[in-house]
């Protein structure tokens, strides 16, 4: 029994993996005649209040897409600015995280010259801090593309053939799943997009080939535990069929 819970969930088919694309800040902040980078502060509130509804759902992978590879092309007062938002967020948030049992992990290219140190600093902090919890895994995919992912699997696996330790031929879906960032993280069941927008941009491409998408035109800082469950509840009325005929089809000869 969840106290705050007013939408119909089935707590015994709550999916494992949650990812969302965290959508909509900017316009939330013009909407209201405010910077855009105060529309991502006001996205934090909101993240955290996800944090709570997913572990009060039984949610045990919760992946938050904070900053693609392509983020880089917006402004750099915008991209200093996420920057140092995410420097403070893990400062303030860490232990709070940490009491709640939740695992932090980041998820992307942090080698990349333009990540700030003070940034790769936290996150070792945090990753550390709260690297035996269990309860529920956050993921920040952050300065993370899919297709960079994927490309960084390759160029694994080719070094791997160069060197002669992999045999071209033994290179199946499952060597390309175990060179991605994260192996042990399960696909993701639900993907969410806040602010109405329709479409991926690179998130997870290769683990969420078979995850089912909901789009919900709330714009991220007004999203929170409620809608979270809504997305679920909309989850859950789905035939995931992984290739499969529709249940009760025609089709079936020996009938
Ligand atoms: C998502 O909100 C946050 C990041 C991409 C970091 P946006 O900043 O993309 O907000 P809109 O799409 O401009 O409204
Ligand atoms: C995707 O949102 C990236 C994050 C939410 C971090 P964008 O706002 O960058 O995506 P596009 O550019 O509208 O596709
Ligand atoms: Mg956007």
């Amino acid at each position: 029994m969840i106290e705050w819970l007013t939408t119909e969930v089935d707590l015994d088919n709550v999916p494992v993996h949650v990812g969302i694309i965290m959508d909509g800040n900017g316009r939330w902040a013009n909407a209201r005649g405010l910077h855009r980078t105060q529309g991502h502060a006001a996205g934090e509130p909101a993240l955290f209040d996800v944090v709570h509804g997913a572990l009060d759902l039984g949610v045990k992978w919760l992946t938050v897409y904070t900053f693609s590879t392509e983020n880089w092309n917006r402004d750099e007062y915008e991209v200093e600015f996420l920057m140092q938002f995410n420097v403070d967020l893990l400062e303030r948030r860490r232990d709070e995280l940490n009491d709640l049992g939740v695992r932090v992990i980041f998820m992307g290219d942090l080698d990349d010259e333009r990540v700030p140190n003070v940034l790769r600093d936290r996150i070792r902090d945090a990753e550390d801090l709260t690297k035996d919890n269990t309860t529920m895994t956050m993921v920040f995919a952050f300065n993370y593309g899919g297709r960079v992912e994927i490309v960084e699997a390759c160029q694994a696996i080719a070094r791997g053939v160069a060197d002669g330790s992999i045999d071209a031929r033994d290179v199946t879906v499952d060597t390309i799943a175990e060179h991605l960032y994260l192996p042990d993280m399960p696909d993701p069941d639900l993907v969410i997009r806040t602010s109405g927008e329709q479409r991926t941009s690179n998130f997870l491409l290769w683990e969420a080939a078979y995850s089912e998408y909901v789009f919900t035109p709330v714009l991220w800082p007004d999203f929170d535990r409620h809608e979270l469950a809504r997305c679920i509840g909309e989850y859950q009325t789905r035939d995931r069929r992984f290739g499969r005929a529709v249940d009760g089809s025609l089709g079936d000869i020996t009938e």
